[in-house]
């Protein structure tokens, strides 16, 4: 699939106003998308586990305007209410659309978004929000041509949903999502995120992330100044090969369901993302103390008891603490006795692998 697959054709008959709503979850990545050129293309592949309890729910209200918007029309609600901040980079993701979804300005749009996590969790809502936008906006096109394929309306979705924000094209189909050409992966695309197509071992099924939330306000600095900061940066080439090398490690491990190997490559993952930010110029570190502490005694625990626990890091201090179903009670006891203390508020959320966005009957 090509760009140019992606623009429908001409013709399509809208209905002249109607209401559509997506449920799409957050997901957390196992190798990282870190760097990328213009276009939303990432500079290296990525994959990620699709989560379940961290989404976002997105209606989108449209009805036909008398004459085409010179820009767009719409108005954007975060739980009901409205909020400015959101408009410009609606409007910047309108601009990147609007050639793959040409009715957007024919329509005002209500859009209507809330989040399944606290508002001030400190967890990303671009890839949920960004995910659920799309589908409602795609699902509008699919009115207009109900004869549209569910795997082109899954692809078209992802691909959208980039647009809005890279990692963002994983949050459309569920349990395991890679995105980005890779020469491991034959059916890889920079455009758009897959389903992994490889074997997967049932202990990677269902896999439980229980998101600490150590810091709840706003990042210092954003993913896309530090997406930015990959570009001349000294180590970037050999991260980006690293990246291709750890998916094609991942390949044997996900069949095989070697834990240990799987903890080592997500880790070093999320240490090197952290890295890249610590060694870009101008520097920045979003780590905080009790990230350490928590790091560390996972790390502790993991040795004493021999329990397949371990962490990853997205842009932030909040820590995502993974392990398989199985070990949920023992992992959930330790958590609480022993990493809660270093959370904001004692605030945590237990999430897990899920199977992607939903449409929601829209009221
Ligand atoms: C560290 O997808 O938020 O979470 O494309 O600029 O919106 P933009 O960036 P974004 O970056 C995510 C970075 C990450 C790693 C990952 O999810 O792969």
């Amino acid at each position: 699939m090509t760009e140019k697959d992606f623009i429908p054709e001409e013709g399509l008959k809208y209905p002249s106003s109607g209401k559509v709503a997506w449920k799409a979850p957050s997901n957390i990545a196992l190798v990282k998308y870190w760097g990328k050129h213009p276009d939303q293309i990432p500079a290296n592949p990525s994959i990620s586990f699709t989560l379940d309890a961290s989404a976002t729910t997105t209606s989108v209200a449209f009805e036909k305007l008398d004459q085409p918007a010179e820009r767009f029309s719409f108005e954007f609600l975060f739980e009901g209410k409205p909020k400015e901040d959101f408009i410009p980079k609606i409007e910047v993701f309108f601009e990147r659309i609007v050639c793959y979804l040409p009715f957007l300005k024919q329509f005002h749009f209500i859009i209507d978004s809330a989040n399944s996590f606290p508002h001030s969790s400190g967890i990303a809502s671009s890839a949920s929000g960004m995910a659920a936008l799309s589908l409602c906006l795609l699902e509008i096109e699919k009115r207009a041509n109900p004869a549209t394929k569910e795997a082109y309306f899954q692809q078209k979705a992802s691909f959208l949903a980039r647009l809005g924000s890279g990692s963002a094209c994983r949050s459309i189909s569920g349990n395991l999502i890679q995105w980005g050409k890779t020469p491991s992966i034959a059916q890889s695309s920079d455009l758009y995120g897959i389903l992994y197509p490889f074997e997967v071992h049932q202990t990677f099924k269902n896999y439980q992330d229980t998101i600490l939330l150590v810091h709840k306000g706003k990042k210092a600095v954003s993913s896309t100044v530090g997406h930015g900061l990959m570009k001349g940066h000294p180590f970037a080439a050999p991260r980006f090969q690293q990246a291709h090398e750890n998916l094609e490690r991942l390949q044997s491990i996900f069949t095989s369901g070697d834990l240990e190997a799987f903890i080592t490559i997500v880790e070093s993952e999320a240490l090197t993302l952290h890295a890249m930010m610590m060694t870009s110029q101008p520097y920045f570190i979003l780590m905080a103390a009790n990230t350490l502490e928590i790091i560390q005694r996972i790390w502790q625990f993991r040795k004493s008891s021999n329990t397949p626990i371990c962490f990853t890091l997205d842009a932030g201090a909040n820590v995502h603490v993974l392990y398989p179903e199985s070990e949920k009670e023992r992992c959930i006891q330790f958590i609480q006795d022993e990493l809660v203390a270093y959370c904001e508020n004692g605030h945590y959320i237990c999430d897990r692998n899920g199977i992607g966005a939903q449409p929601i009957v829209a009221t």
